[in-house]
């Protein structure tokens, strides 16, 4: 499975890939304004930023709303880096919107997934990626993990080559669920990610052996 980190936040990204395990970001307009980034300058520059930062995908929202817009928009986020993923919302104008890019060879994530027949759609429409949001669903008393086993047995079933991204993820478990349901990608806060190193076991047996190391003379 492969980490993304899920924030605008450059300080983060940066920590995240000096751990050596990032593959990615995803960005969003709620994260983007978060960081105070404001004006298409700043907007283009932040992205290119983070292009500068990781080696791997970096997922960019349109924010329009319209077929048109959304195509504009996607053509010129696109030219901004080879990373640059754009990203769409699973609506009519943005399925169409990831038909058009993809057939120009644009990489496209597929946002605000909450179904299967979402899913489907996006993938049908050639996304490189559909966002499954399972923290959203969560808090709305649904089965956000559910959703991400349909989404990977049907894309299975049919061989549907459209990854699976993991979003909207609240916690360190999420991210061993959804590995364990076979997402391709998990978009994570950074706090999620650092949790899995956490293990009561870890830090007494870390602290025996440094105590012994010193009965070794270091
Ligand atoms: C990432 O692609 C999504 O936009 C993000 O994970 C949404 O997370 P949230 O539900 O915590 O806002």
């Amino acid at each position: 499975m492969k980490f993304f980190i899920d924030t605008a936040n450059l300080e983060q990204i940066r920590e995240a890939q000096s751990l050596g395990i990032l593959d990615g970001v995803t960005t969003n307009p709620s994260l983007m304004a978060k960081e105070g980034i404001v004006g298409d300058e700043n907007i283009i520059q932040h992205y290119k930023t983070i292009c500068e930062i990781v080696d791997g995908d970096v997922s960019a929202e349109v924010l329009s709303t319209d077929y048109e817009g959304m195509i504009k928009e996607g053509e010129e986020l696109a030219a901004l880096h080879p990373q640059i993923v754009v990203k769409v919302p699973v609506t009519k104008d943005g399925i169409k919107a990831i038909k058009y890019l993809s057939d120009k060879g644009i990489k496209t994530n597929c946002t605000l997934i909450f179904s299967p027949g979402q899913a489907l759609l996006a993938a049908k429409a050639g996304a490189t990626y559909v966002s499954p949001f399972i923290g959203r669903l969560d808090d709305n008393a649904s089965d956000g993990v559910d959703l991400i086993y349909k989404i990977v047995d049907m894309f299975g079933t049919y061989g549907i080559r459209t990854q699976v991204l993991a979003a909207s993820i609240r916690h360190t478990m999420h991210i061993i669920q959804c590995a364990e349901a076979g997402a391709d990608v998990a978009t994570c806060p950074l706090d999620a990610i650092l949790g899995l190193l956490k293990h009561p076991l870890t830090d007494i047996g870390l602290e025996k052996f440094i105590a012994d190391s010193k009965k070794m003379g270091k």
